[in-house]
């Protein structure tokens, strides 16, 4: 209401001016009762509207990838990880992240109808009227629980083809109540995903700590208090898939990222031959080795037909936790490649920059000081 009543008043005193400026004002009226999420603009699109062009050299030539494989991309079996065949999955998960930062993960022990029921209120939540689904709306990426579109509709120059539910999910009772009270089945089938997906990211980053030679623990100690966010990425069909991203390539803020994906695909990751490969997958991502394990270079991609839903687990530090290498992993030909920061600054600094194929970890990079 108040918008409408600024730009009445706009108006008003403006139509003593040029024919030019009406034109601007007429535009400016439309672009505050154009649809703001992308949902309701994908529908009615007969083409991708220009600000979500990309430049001709940055466009994902979607025809140029690789298919994914078992060959490329590790799947480790964590069927062994608590037993006798234990030090197997950790070397196994090791050189995963040594290579490629990235792996999927079989008999990981979230149950089916856990992951069915995320999906479905996933889905049920995108597909409520825009009147529900804009109550959720900020695009301020400082709020704990929000619906935006893009990546960071503030700051960003060309959009990316994607709506997003951001959700705090640890710990969960400080949470729960902010989040979306529709479709009634939302926050409970949410919680009990975010539960068991915290459970396996524990598992994996005990595992990974002793990868690299370190107490079981280590990861999970340097997280402090630790958080874990979640996204509902939102992927409608798109007219031309080929002038524009899901999301492009980038490298996640957080300590490690489980990916759940419905059945359609559009997740791509960079592999070791500087080739996109097309993925169905759970990865893992990592930034806490002292650069021995990679952050995988990723992004989504959008098709014409179906559209498309992903839910990234982050597990993440606190924002007060200070990161820097583990000592056992300095020594005199090992120096620490970055400078310490805490988690806060590095994930305003993720957000206020957009996604850029330069990992934003770099800007930390000693040899760039
Ligand atoms: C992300 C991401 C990939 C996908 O949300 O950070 O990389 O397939 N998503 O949706
Ligand atoms: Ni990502």
């Amino acid at each position: 209401m108040l918008e409408m009543r600024q730009v009445e008043g706009f108006l008003f005193s403006a139509l003593s001016l040029s024919s030019s400026s009406l034109a601007v004002i007429s535009l400016l009226l439309k672009k505050l009762t154009a649809a703001v999420l992308l949902a309701d603009v994908a529908c009615h699109a007969k083409h991708v509207p220009s600000r979500y062009i990309r430049p001709p050299s940055s466009r994902p030539n979607i025809a140029d990838v690789d298919a994914s494989g078992s060959a490329i991309i590790p799947l480790v079996d964590l069927r062994d990880l608590s037993g006798p065949g234990r030090a197997a999955v950790v070397k196994a998960i090791g050189s995963a992240c040594r290579g490629h930062g990235f792996f999927q993960v079989a008999n990981h022990g979230i149950p089916d109808d856990v992951i069915t029921s995320m999906l479905r209120v996933a889905r049920e939540f995108f597909r409520q009227p825009e009147s529900e689904r804009l109550k959720m709306y900020s695009d301020d990426p400082s709020r704990t629980t929000r619906l935006s579109t893009s990546f960071n509709t503030r700051t960003e120059e060309v959009a990316s083809w994607r709506d997003f539910l951001r959700l705090h999910c640890f710990p969960l009772e400080d949470y729960v109540h902010e989040w979306p009270a529709n479709p009634p089945a939302f926050r409970e089938a949410v919680a009990e995903y975010a539960m068991n997906a915290r459970r396996l990211a524990l598992s994996l980053l005990g595992a990974i700590s002793e990868s690299l030679g370190l107490e079981t623990d280590w990861l999970a100690a340097a997280l402090g208090k630790q958080a874990q966010h979640m996204a509902v990425n939102y992927y409608p069909p798109c007219p031309e898939p080929e002038l524009t991203y899901g999301l492009p390539g980038h490298k996640d803020p957080n300590a490690i990222t489980l990916l759940l994906q419905d059945g359609v695909s559009g997740l791509q990751v960079l592999g070791q031959n500087g080739r996109w490969i097309a993925v169905d997958p759970v990865p893992g991502n990592l930034v806490l080795s002292n650069d021995r394990y990679k952050s995988v270079l990723h992004r989504a991609v959008v098709n014409n037909s179906t559209e498309r839903i992903s839910v990234p687990t982050f597990y993440c530090p606190s924002p007060e936790a200070v990161i820097k290498p583990a000592p056992a992993l300095v020594d005199e030909e090992h120096p620490a490649a970055y400078r310490e920061f805490t988690y806060g600054e590095y994930y305003d600094k993720f957000w206020d920059r957009g996604l850029q194929r330069e990992s934003c970890l770099d800007m930390f990079r000693v040899a760039n000081l």
